[in-house]
């Protein structure tokens, strides 16, 4: 493994060539958009800064890391000569398999081809391929180069060595990896979702208000940010089409989408992207400003 292309250059796209540059790996960054190319490496030039200010890293890093780093528009140029293919490109199903598709005909034969998808099954994309056993699921969390875990998915064909190939390989990357099987959100999203869920359940039942809802999560249970403020951070869109991934794929009522979820996607309150959420973030602050939909604290929200 030394080749490495990563396909979107999103908030997960820009993390994921981050680390791979940082710890050595040459990197392919491919998007449709030169624009956002450049976006992405102003973005990962920023996140090392925090790095070294923090010391963990050196500026003489920072220069090797982003010298790592080349940008593509074309897939066919950015994945020719890879080794491993990241693919963290929009999460649309037929966006994937069209990717996918492409690359089995232009990546080499020993290319492992694996997906960052939160939810699509591996097993669906690697279908569209020649070579089921050489794809694979790596789910990196965010914010990338902060976050531990690599959720290391085997589609029902990955090979053993494949598995054992991604699982050494991202430990190179000083990340922990898991191996889970591939069933509708996996580990991570099939216990995440529903507890985001039942959070906006809570709020739309009038339990609670959205920081008591979050005080309660974060200081009672240790997480870092409450329920509310982690979907606005992950995306409400992101959370509700996960959802109904869960939904859909396991037929349980259980995991059907809270409908304020879905009325603040229609209205595109899509959290931290779309500048207001739970929370309001136009303010460009780091304080957590409740938006005004959610300030009539403890009263049905609903009504
Ligand atoms: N790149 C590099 N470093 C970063 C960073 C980035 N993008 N973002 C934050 N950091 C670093 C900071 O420099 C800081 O470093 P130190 O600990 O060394 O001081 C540290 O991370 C904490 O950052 P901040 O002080 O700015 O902020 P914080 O203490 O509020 O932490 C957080 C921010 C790490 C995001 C924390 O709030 C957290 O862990 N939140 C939960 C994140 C989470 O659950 N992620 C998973 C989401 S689900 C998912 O990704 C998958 C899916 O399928 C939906």
């Amino acid at each position: 493994m030394k080749n490495i292309t990563v396909i979107g250059s999103g908030t997960m796209g820009n993390g994921i060539a981050h680390v791979f540059a940082q710890f050595g790996y040459s990197v392919n960054l491919v998007d449709i958009s030169d624009a956002a190319l450049q976006k992405a490496l102003a973005t990962i030039a920023k996140n090392i800064d925090r790095q070294v200010a923090k010391g963990t890293v050196t500026e003489a890093d920072k220069t090797a890391t982003l010298s790592n780093i080349k940008t593509f528009t074309k897939l066919e140029e950015g994945a020719k000569n890879a080794d491993l293919v990241v693919e963290a490109a929009s999460e649309n199903v037929n966006v994937k398999l069209a990717i996918f598709k492409q690359l089995d005909e232009i990546c080499p034969p020993h290319t492992i081809l694996a997906s960052n998808t939160s939810s699509i099954s591996i097993t669906q994309i690697a279908a569209v391929t020649k070579r089921a056993d050489k794809v694979i699921g790596m789910h990196f969390m965010n914010p990338v180069p902060v976050m531990k875990l690599i959720e290391v998915i085997r589609g029902y064909s990955t090979s053993d060595e494949v598995c054992q190939l991604i699982m050494e390989t991202s430990k190179k990357l000083n990340k922990i990896p898991t191996e889970v099987n591939d069933y509708p959100g996996f580990v991570a999203n099939k216990i995440l979702m529903p507890m985001i869920n039942e959070a906006i359940i809570t709020l739309y039942e009038g339990v609670a208000g959205v920081e008591e809802i979050d005080t309660v999560m974060k200081l009672g249970m240790a997480h870092p940010m409450g329920p509310l403020q982690l979907a606005d951070f992950i995306g409400l869109d992101v959370c509700l089409n996960i959802l109904r991934v869960l939904h859909d794929g396991f037929g349980n009522p259980k995991y059907a989408p809270c409908p304020l979820l879905v009325n603040m996607v229609t209205a595109g309150h899509l959290g931290v992207k779309s500048g207001k959420g739970f929370y309001d973030y136009s303010s460009g602050t780091k304080d957590l400003i409740l938006a005004d939909r959610f300030k009539k604290q403890n009263k049905s929200i609903v009504a």
